[in-house]
């Protein structure tokens, strides 16, 4: 059975073509059915060139919680958060339990909560001349970036690291371990037979 997963993003979408590539090899036995974003970005490019079915939501409407509720299709196997910068509405995680992953740039619980997106994860960890550095896989709760890990990747901060190269360091390492974990998680949970093991 092939997996219908939901996407979300807020930026560039690499993690949503990584995503795309993967099923596109047939090493996700998974389909993408929906992306959704929060604000207008050039990730949309990814979804629209494929015909995949694209909902821009503003961050701002004052129902943004009712309409992403609805954007969200039923019968979704899994929802990944991937560079979604809005607070995912408590009543969506209410209906999915367990169904919704998201991916963030540290190793957390370290590096994460509020302000801790993009850039400003990676300026923090040099700034505490941290050695090391990563990212997470985690299932989504309540809070921000406090859901269960399910999966990290490291790499070292390098002594001329700046932000930024830290960040183009990290990005392929993210995409790896996003696929790899979907890939994890649709096997244990049956929903696909095809993928690799985490
Ligand atoms: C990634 O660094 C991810 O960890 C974070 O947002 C970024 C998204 O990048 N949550 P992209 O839009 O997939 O290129």
């Amino acid at each position: 059975m092939t997996a219908k997963l939901t996407v979300l993003i807020s930026g560039g979408g690499s993690n949503l073509a990584a995503l795309l590539n993967a099923c596109e090899r047939g090493e996700l036995n998974a389909r993408i059915t929906r992306v959704i974003a929060d604000r207008d970005c050039s990730g949309k490019a990814h979804a629209l060139t494929r015909d995949i079915p694209f909902h821009l939501i503003e961050r701002k409407l004052p129902d943004f919680a009712e309409r992403l509720a609805d954007a969200v299709p039923k019968d979704t196997d899994l929802i990944i958060l991937a560079g979604f910068l809005s607070l995912f509405p408590a009543a969506i995680v209410d209906k999915f339990p367990k169904k919704i992953i998201n991916l963030h740039p540290s190793l957390l619980p370290a590096y994460g909560g509020v302000g801790m997106y993009g850039l400003h994860v990676h300026k923090a960890v040099i700034a505490a001349g941290e050695h090391e550095s990563g990212c997470t896989v985690h299932y989504v709760d309540h809070g921000m970036d406090t859901g269960q890990i399910i999966a990290q990747a490291r790499i070292p901060v390098l002594p001329d690291d700046d932000a930024a190269t830290l960040q183009a360091r990290l990005a392929p390492v993210e995409h790896e371990t996003l696929v790899r974990t979907v890939a994890h998680l649709l096997n244990e949970s049956s929903i696909s037979q095809k993928g690799k093991p985490c």
